[in-house]
């Protein structure tokens, strides 16, 4: 296995089971079924992996799970494209990168997108700087991942199901190691 590889599976296995930003899934649920929801679109496999590990920046903080209640921003997709870039494209690391802003640039341009965010999303929204304006919209719709960061934000506000049945992570393992650079 891969270095990357191995190190995934680690911090699923070590910290996955830590609560996904005061909803109702763990961290690893979360990923799996972002993931799963790709998969079931036939994303391509960078999107697949991209959204099985979003929010792996969470994962590579000390700080608690209810920081941005607290006022904190973790800066967590930062963090993610900076450890994941040695190991994979833009094509994987750029829709994670933009993923937060994904969710700023809909709430602009889908009025009813606001309205159907968790509390938590929306808590850390106002830490992200709000919806984008209309100017950094048309910026943000120029960026050649934008499609995929819209499709992977869309896999991420549904991936909150309670119990949900979904392919384990060792599926995913396979994939991780065929695309990893
Ligand atoms: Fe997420």
């Amino acid at each position: 296995m891969k270095e990357i590889t191995q190190k995934i599976q680690h911090m699923f296995t070590e910290l996955g089971d830590s609560q996904y930003g005061g909803e109702a899934v763990s961290q690893l649920e979360h990923a799996l079924q972002c993931a799963q929801l790709a998969s079931d679109e036939s994303a391509s496999t960078e999107l697949i992996i991209a959204s099985l590990l979003h929010d792996i920046g969470h994962l590579l903080h000390a700080l608690p799970d209810d920081a941005p209640e607290n006022g904190i921003d973790d800066m967590h997709e930062n963090l993610a494209k900076e450890f994941l870039d040695r190991y994979f494209n833009d094509s994987v690391t750029e829709p994670i990168h933009l993923h937060v802003n994904a969710k700023r640039y809909l709430c602009n341009r889908e009025a009813a997108y606001q309205a159907q965010l968790s509390e938590p999303s929306l808590i850390s929204l106002q830490l992200q700087g709000g919806p984008m304006s209309e100017e950094e919209c048309l910026v943000f719709e120029q960026n050649p991942h934008f499609q995929s960061a819209i499709q992977l934000r869309k896999y991420d506000d549904t991936a909150k199901v309670l119990d949900l049945q979904v392919l384990p992570l060792e599926h995913y393992l396979d994939l991780i190691e065929t695309i990893s650079l």
